[in-house]
């Protein structure tokens, strides 16, 4: 294991990583860093040959020292996707879909679910709680059932119900909240205040993260390490486009990526954009969105933890931030269904909706490299597709098409 210690990117404090440990003393999510000049020596590309097709071939950037203690369902290197159908009718020559539909429980949550519960294990936890929009209760709930790990998740009331299926399926402790994610908050932080709990909350632990970075090492290797022009990324709490963009500098560090770094752009609602209109005012943090509503239900967090890094990511790589109303999602979501094939989640399919917006007003070149990061299957949200199928008898007939 080359992890080094846990880093506060705001104050520099550094803590050993031995230990359970949640924020910074300041307040601030902790990174994990690596001994990068070791891994460097030790890690070659030419070993991820033999190795499998799942995210812990990057084991060597990854958390978890002992193998035993990997929970593993499968997860990682989801198809990159060209978009042949779509692209050149929109006006771009490489358009890329990065499917995580096909990840276990059905979203990329469970690349974060999969590491921060396999180092949950490691550390010895035997109970831990989060808040959520849905998806990673469904996900850290399956984890944790195979860990053996007691998970107590608390949702929005109005949160996809297949969500409250697969957490009451795995077995976790499932709790509604009349309000949003930052009320759902507010509640675990109390019982792990008053029970000890381990708090598994975004960017209060510092390995989920480490799972969802992998998104942008497969990115890389995918593309033969030559990273693409731009990458768009629906943004909830922002934890997987801080990943991408720590694990490209990682990969940077060790030499196995040139200089080159892809646009970050980060996709929000228009019924929730704290980061859009934080990164539109060039502030390093954003302001609590009141009143936040959108279909794109991972995408509805008023303020998030990790914002000064999310809005840092799309700095550094000059990249933008875009906020698309829900029908423009609708319609995104139907054109790579219809196009394409694949049925993303709502929040997938704001990034071609950002897409086209950003190729319309020249900030994206036909010529460019563009990956949409799909971050779930449209199956988990069968309410946002309407059908009225004409009902037959058994003796009609079908009419030609
Ligand atoms: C399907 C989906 N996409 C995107 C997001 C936003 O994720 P992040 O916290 O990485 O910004 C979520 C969060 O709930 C989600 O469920
Ligand atoms: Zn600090």
């Amino acid at each position: 294991m080359y992890v080094s210690h846990l880093e506060c990117p705001k104050c520099a404090s550094t803590y050993q990583s031995e230990q359970p440990i949640h924020l910074c003393r300041c307040g601030s999510p902790l990174l994990v860093r690596y001994d990068l000049k070791k891994v460097r020596r030790g890690f070659r590309k030419k070993a991820l040959n033999s190795r499998k097709e799942n995210l812990w071939r990057y084991r060597e950037l990854l958390p978890v020292k002992k193998e035993e203690n990997v929970v593993f369902l499968g997860e990682g290197m989801t198809p990159l996707l060209p978009l042949k159908n779509l692209g050149p009718k929109l006006g771009f020559s490489s358009l890329y879909l990065k499917d995580e539909g096909l990840i276990p429980t059905g979203t990329f949550k469970a690349r974060g679910a999969a590491v921060g519960v396999s180092r949950a294990k490691e550390l010895g936890i035997k109970v831990l709680a989060m808040p959520t929009n849905g998806n990673a209760g469904g996900s850290w709930a399956a984890y944790c059932a195979k860990a053996g790990i007691k998970a107590v998740i608390v949702m929005p009331k109005d949160a996809p119900i297949i969500n409250r299926k697969e957490v009451a399926v795995a077995g976790a402790g499932l709790y509604l909240v009349d309000g949003l994610i930052s009320d759902a908050g507010k509640i675990v932080g109390r019982a792990i205040a008053e029970y000890g709990w381990y708090d598994a909350s975004t960017l209060k632990e510092p390995y989920r993260i480490e799972g969802k970075k992998t998104m942008g090492l497969e990115i890389a290797e995918q593309f033969g390490w030559e990273v693409p022009d731009v990458i768009i990324y629906p943004t909830g709490g922002g934890v997987g486009i801080i990943g991408i963009y720590k694990g490209l500098k990682e990969l940077q560090e060790i030499g196995w990526i040139g200089e080159k770094m892809p646009r970050l752009v980060s996709v929000q609602s228009t019924g929730c954009a704290p980061v859009v209109k934080a990164w539109e005012e060039k502030k390093s943090e954003s302001t609590f969105w009141e009143n936040s509503n959108t279909i794109a239900f991972g995408l509805n967090v008023p303020k998030a933890l990790g914002d000064f890094l999310i809005l840092d990511a799309i700095y550094q790589t000059n990249g933008s931030a875009v906020a698309v109303e829900d029908e423009e999602i609708l319609r995104a979501q139907q054109m790579v269904a219809k196009e394409e094939g694949i049925f993303c989640c709502p929040e997938g399919a704001a990034t071609l909706s950002a897409a086209i917006q950003l190729i319309k007003s020249n900030w994206i070149k036909p010529n460019e490299k563009v990956v949409l990061l799909n971050t779930g299957t449209g199956l988990k949200y069968p309410e946002t597709v309407h059908t009225e199928p004409p009902l037959l008898q058994p003796e009609d007939h079908l009419s030609r098409v």
